[in-house]
């Protein structure tokens, strides 16, 4: 089985890293590509091809795990080449992910989005899937992958990821903003401990890491608020505007600091006025 990675970030490595491990040829090519991505493409035992175009013809599956902005742009570019079945599991709302696939000459393809954590889960982590290739993609729940078939339409799989992240996003906006206020009062652990009364066993863990994650993944939050937003076509969906709102001007603030947090603490006074 080889598969291809269009965009070389944190899920496709991690993808790869499992996949290789069960056998699979994993295929990208550097063209174009940042330092970042270059050393983190040569430090594993990936095939690297000259361009985006011989990835896209050898691959038996391709996976477009670029950033949301550049969904359609890279479909566009090389979908006329493609032979295989192509995958996108970029954070894009069922509009965006349907003006992609349509570049997609063979009409191969399969709508994908990953729910939960890729850093804590791996190779494992859930993904859905719609489309009428999403069976073949599903195929490689037998080189390790945990995929689940949810549709046959395009956009059912991104519709699904774009609520998730509006709510996800949209609590925890909500915690930054109000431990934030806390810890400028000196109240923070207080008001944690409030919190934790009436909330889940583990909710101080996955609260920080939260705030953490708001901090370090600032930038690609709001772009894919963005996404959400354009989905939302149904009332008057405020709350996610805010939410779109809080990480642009949160990765504003946090344009040009070192996204190392050693805590929320750390977090907080890097972004303290
Ligand atoms: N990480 C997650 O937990 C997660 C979870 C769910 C969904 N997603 C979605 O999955 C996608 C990838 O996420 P990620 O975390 O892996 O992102 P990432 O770490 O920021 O990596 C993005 C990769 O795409 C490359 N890229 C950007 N523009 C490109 C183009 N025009 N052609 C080819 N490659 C291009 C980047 O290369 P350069 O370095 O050269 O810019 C980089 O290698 C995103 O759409 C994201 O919304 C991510």
């Amino acid at each position: 089985m080889k598969v291809g990675f269009i965009g070389f970030g944190e899920v496709a490595s991690t993808l790869s890293k499992g996949l290789i491990g069960n056998g699979v040829e994993v295929y990208t090519s550097l063209e174009g590509r940042s330092i970042k991505t270059r050393i983190l493409i040569e430090e594993m035992s990936i095939n690297i091809c000259k361009n985006y175009k011989e990835v896209v013809i050898i691959s038996d599956i391709i996976i477009s795990a670029v950033v949301p902005a550049k969904a359609v742009e890279v479909a566009r570019e090389i979908g006329k080449y493609s032979k295989a079945v192509y995958v996108d599991i970029n954070n894009v709302s069922p509009k965006t992910v349907k003006k992609a696939l349509s570049y997609i000459k063979n009409h191969k393809t399969a709508d994908a989005a990953i729910i939960g954590s890729i850093k804590k889960n791996g190779i494992n982590v859930q993904i859905i899937t719609s489309g009428k290739s999403a069976t073949q993609f599903a195929k490689l729940n037998n080189y390790g992958m945990n995929i689940k078939i949810i549709g046959s339409e395009i956009g059912q799989a991104s519709t699904l990821k774009m609520l998730r992240s509006s709510y996800t996003k949209g609590v925890s906006a909500l915690l930054f903003e109000s431990l934030y206020t806390a810890y400028k009062m000196d109240l923070d652990n207080e008001f944690l401990k409030c919190l934790e009364l009436t909330e889940c066993p583990g909710f101080r863990e996955s609260a920080i890491s939260r705030i953490i994650s708001s901090g370090f993944h600032a930038d690609r939050r709001a772009q894919e608020m963005e996404e959400v937003l354009e989905m939302m076509s149904y009332g008057n969906p405020f709350i996610s505007r805010a939410t779109a709102e809080f990480f642009k001007t949160l990765s504003k603030k946090l344009d040009k600091i070192d996204k190392k947090f050693e805590d929320y603490k750390n977090l907080f006074e890097k972004i303290s006025d």
